[in-house]
């Protein structure tokens, strides 16, 4: 495995693996980005790509453009070194590490807006946080230039930000979105979570508990997306440490919210565990089997 944090590198290595001397073809190239401080739920992203892609480039960088100055940008953990090993372990060919300099030279001013699905969920919550990410992935992609790029369902506003780019800027490149891995207790993994304490950790399992429970009130045939609402609202305030940000029923790909979830709906929880946000969210799916077609009789 290859650890380059030069861009000129990084495009000629990935130019000459693409081109790799044992087959004639062109070789496909999955990226994976990252801000490191590496859980299961990344190491599923890596995986993924593996299965799919010739050649497998993961990124690391914690990038400051999408940390608001209150955030926790110089707190965010950075654990590069065990990063490595496991990207190592599952068998990526290359980790691109780049400078804040690199990636921001001095007196760049460009940045990639997408606007309205920027300023719903997070992006409400964590105003400049979307342009922020979307720059530094357009960055990304330019300068690694995959065929696929895979990220976690956990972060879905981001996964309808960058959807919408890559539509609306025509990258020539498919994402792929993971499912969330989640600990055996249900907490979603987050490299936030290592911020908890044993009580918090535990408080913050209320989110998983929360989302279950309206998935379970989907599933007895409710469909009123107040009601879910009403129901994640409740279980989360049976834990009086959780603070919510927000609780949402919304259209997954323009995270514009919806009144009712039969034809499917993203149900999204962003919340504070002390000084942690964490976030989580479940895709309900469309509902089938009670459609009567007019004039057939249900069999
Ligand atoms: O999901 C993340 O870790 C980051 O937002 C990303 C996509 C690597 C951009 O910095």
């Amino acid at each position: 495995m290859q650890i380059l944090s030069d861009i000129a590198e990084l495009r000629t290595t990935l130019r000459q693996l693409r081109s790799g001397s044992e087959r004639a073809t062109h070789r496909s190239v999955g990226f994976v980005p990252t801000m490191g401080a590496l859980h299961a739920g990344h190491r599923s992203l890596v995986q993924a790509a593996r299965q799919r892609c010739d050649i497998v480039v993961a990124s690391i960088f914690v990038n400051p453009t999408q940390f608001a100055p209150h955030e926790d940008f110089s707190r965010y953990p950075r654990t590069l070194a065990e990063d490595c090993q496991m990207l190592e372990a599952e068998g990526v060919d290359v980790v691109f590490t780049p400078t804040a300099e690199a990636m921001y030279p001095p007196g760049a001013s460009t940045f990639v807006e997408v606007e309205g699905v920027s300023d719903r969920l997070d992006g409400a919550s964590r105003p400049g946080h979307f342009r922020g990410v979307a720059t530094v992935v357009a960055k990304l992609f330019h300068i690694v230039q995959p065929g696929l790029a895979f990220f976690g369902q956990k972060d879905a506003a981001q996964v309808a930000v960058l959807r919408k780019m890559v539509r609306d800027l025509d990258f020539p490149l498919e994402i792929i979105v993971c499912p969330t891995v989640r600990e055996p207790d249900g907490l979603a993994m987050s490299s936030r979570n290592r911020y908890l304490s044993a009580v918090e950790r535990r408080q913050a399992l209320t989110l998983s508990r929360a989302l279950h429970a309206a998935e379970i009130q989907v599933t007895r045939g409710e469909h009123r997306a107040s009601a879910l609402l009403q129901t994640v609202r409740a279980t989360l305030q049976e834990e009086p440490a959780i603070r919510v940000d927000y609780i949402a029923a919304v259209d997954p790909d323009t995270l514009l919210p919806i009144e009712n979830v039969a034809s499917g709906a993203l149900l999204a929880v962003a919340a504070y565990v002390g000084t942690t946000r964490l976030i989580d969210n479940v895709l309900l799916a469309a509902a089938t089997g009670n459609t009567v077609v007019p004039g057939k009789k249900k069999s």
